[in-house]
């Protein structure tokens, strides 16, 4: 039995106070809750360390989204596995659309970061997903297999436990259009097979795989009951407590 995942992508928004308010708003919201869930939030670097200390003693656990796959050096402006690992950290987003397309990120460099996040201990929400252009040329699955299979080059059957899959339509990300459960359904059950033929039927079976793509409250919940939808990676609306908890409670 797999157990939901909601991971709240915070993307570039909120300095310090913010994040201070936005968490205290979380951890109390949450304490009392007999969440069927697990909880993870991804806020900025720069408030990545503060965000660890407000949760300790709570349900919540942090992530970073991003990192870069080289150790330390002459790398400005970039984080190293192990300077997130020091701010607290048990999860980096890795993969995301917006890297891939604004930031040039491929499937290579996508796998070298997925595999220094595994080997330094962090646990990887590797996303995939299509765009808009290739969904409607009916290519969805063969970018989903090439992102999938690309990513997890080399990537062993127990490592491979220490990952979250992600499934963000690039069209429904920020746009108020969500997939509908079926099709979202349809894309996480063919990256299950994909995986059974990689690996295992079993690993297959125990992978968490997240839907993201404008989830919000008044969706979630028919989402997150699809076979193989086993969590939400959120943005927008993980950016208010309100929308966020009423997210983690539809799970
Ligand atoms: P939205 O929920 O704002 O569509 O963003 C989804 C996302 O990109 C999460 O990583």
């Amino acid at each position: 039995m797999r157990r939901n995942i909601i991971a709240g992508n915070w993307k570039m928004n909120y300095n310090l106070s913010e994040t201070e308010d936005l968490i205290s708003k979380l951890v109390s919201g949450l304490k009392d809750e007999k969440l069927n869930c697990d909880v993870i939030i991804c806020p900025p670097f720069t408030s990545l360390s503060l965000a660890s200390s407000l949760t300790k003693s709570s349900n919540i656990k942090v992530g970073a989204q991003n990192l870069y796959f080289e150790d330390n050096g002459a790398f400005t402006g970039e984080i190293s596995a192990s300077m997130i690992l020091g701010a607290g950290c048990e999860y980096v987003i890795i993969g995301h659309s917006e890297r891939r397309t604004i930031f040039a990120e491929n499937d290579e460099i996508i796998n070298k970061k997925i595999k220094k996040a595994l080997s330094s201990n962090l646990k990887p929400i590797f996303c995939v997903g299509e765009t808009l252009e290739e969904r409607e040329s009916g290519i969805t699955k063969e970018i989903i297999k090439r992102q999938v299979v690309n990513g997890l080059k080399d990537i062993t059957e127990k490592n491979l436990e220490n990952i979250i899959l992600a499934y963000e339509p690039v069209w429904a990300i920020g746009t108020g259009k969500t997939a509908s459960p079926e099709q979202a359904q349809d894309v996480h059950n063919f990256i299950r097979g994909i995986i059974s033929n990689i690996y295992s039927k079993s690993s297959a079976e125990k992978l968490i795989i997240q839907y993201g793509g404008s989830v919000k409250p008044d969706n979630a919940k028919e989402l997150l009951s699809q076979d193989d939808i086993d969590g939400a990676l959120v943005g927008g609306a993980c950016l208010k407590a309100e929308s966020f908890i009423a997210i983690i409670k539809a799970s």
